[in-house]
């Protein structure tokens, strides 16, 4: 009988302070998230400094908490996988110290784990993967399409050339006077409206992957500062969907032609923007549609946590993948295949 795996992962890329243990990669044992979006509402944005001052506070209490909710003790875990990178270096920094401070007291190895990588794996926490796969990646930093030919091999085969989906939400938000982050806010208004200011589509060239979206950001904000001078009232649900609906439909249809193109058994979506209603709807039904299963997380796992990097640590760790004492935060990690 195959032993079973416990690995406890730490995330405190961004603003989430947040530790979990998972059993064999698929089951959440315990799930702990400190959330600090109440301090950064005021300031529009993350504060990196603030960010690791909270996470600095809370990253004790949150791994102590994880295994008390599992009722676990540290000689119960197999490996601690860490974020590694990309991120705010000094937020990285705590969790990455935290780690290799815990893992060194509990005689434990040590698991550097790309953040995208995480946001993809938690679709192993509510199904198990299948290969070939297509993740479409959109969260506050980064829009990708990833292909997966199988567990731990990653292809980025398209990425934003500018502004990331959320970075896009996020701005627009901002214009709208919403509160940070803006993308739910967004998503709560275009859902709610009752028609759509037309914007356009950055499709780029023929065949590209790739996405874009400062284009359309500038569209917006346009749109709003001229109808401020010219004093005319503007509907922002009308805004707000408008918007949405050009985001949508840009990262629906390249997916589908992505998933077309390289014939997958799975497409996956992942990351903050995958908890976007809109977008789960437009990809759920255009894979139905085209008979390929279609699977994303419940919202609580698309946005950051960390029993998505135990998950993709779990993975790692099969492959036998460890790192040592001299990891270090890697703000621009690239992702990497592990097999
Ligand atoms: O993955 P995530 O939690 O953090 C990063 O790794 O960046 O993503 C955060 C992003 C923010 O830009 C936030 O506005 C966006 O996800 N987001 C949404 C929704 N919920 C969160 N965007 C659109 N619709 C949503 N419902
Ligand atoms: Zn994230």
């Amino acid at each position: 009988m195959i032993k079973d795996q416990y690995i406890l992962g730490i995330e405190t890329s961004c603003d989430e302070t947040a530790a979990s243990i998972v059993k064999n990669g698929q089951e959440i044992i315990s799930n702990v998230v400190a959330s600090q979006i109440e301090s950064h509402k005021r300031f529009g944005g993350v504060v990196p400094e603030i960010a690791s001052r909270h996470h600095v506070e809370q990253i004790t209490m949150v791994i102590e908490e994880a295994l008390k909710q599992a009722n676990m003790l540290p000689e119960d875990l197999d490996a601690v996988a860490v974020t590694e990178g990309p991120g705010l270096v000094g937020a990285l920094l705590i969790g990455i110290n935290a780690a290799k401070a815990f893992a060194f007291a509990n005689s434990l190895p040590l698991v550097g784990v790309h953040h995208i990588a995480g946001h993809i794996y938690a679709n192993a926490l509510v199904q198990p993967m299948e290969f070939p796969l297509l993740a479409l990646v959109v969260s506050g930093g980064h829009t990708e399409l990833v292909l997966m030919k199988e567990d731990g091999q990653f292809d980025l085969i398209g990425e934003t050339r500018d502004d990331a989906a959320g970075e896009a939400y996020d701005k627009v938000a901002r214009v709208l006077n919403l509160p940070y982050p803006g993308g739910p806010h967004i998503d709560r208004l275009a859902n709610e409206s009752d028609g759509a200011v037309p914007f356009p589509r950055a499709w780029l060239e023929e065949g590209s992957y790739d996405f874009s979206f400062s284009g359309l950001k500038s569209a917006v904000i346009n749109y709003q500062h001229n109808a401020e001078q010219r004093g005319e009232e503007i509907n922002p649900n009308h805004l707000a969907a408008g918007f949405q609906e050009s985001v949508i439909e840009v990262l629906t249809a390249k997916t589908l032609r992505a998933a077309r193109e390289f014939n997958v058994k799975q497409v996956i979506a992942a990351g903050g923007v995958a908890a976007n209603k809109g977008l789960r709807k437009s990809l759920e039904e255009t894979f139905v549609n085209e008979n390929i299963p279609f699977y994303v997380p419940p919202i609580s796992l698309c946005t950051d946590n960390a029993a998505m990097i135990a998950a993709a640590g779990n993975s790692k760790f099969s492959a036998g993948k460890t790192s040592d004492m001299s990891m270090n935060g890697r703000p621009g990690m690239e992702l990497n295949s592990w097999k």
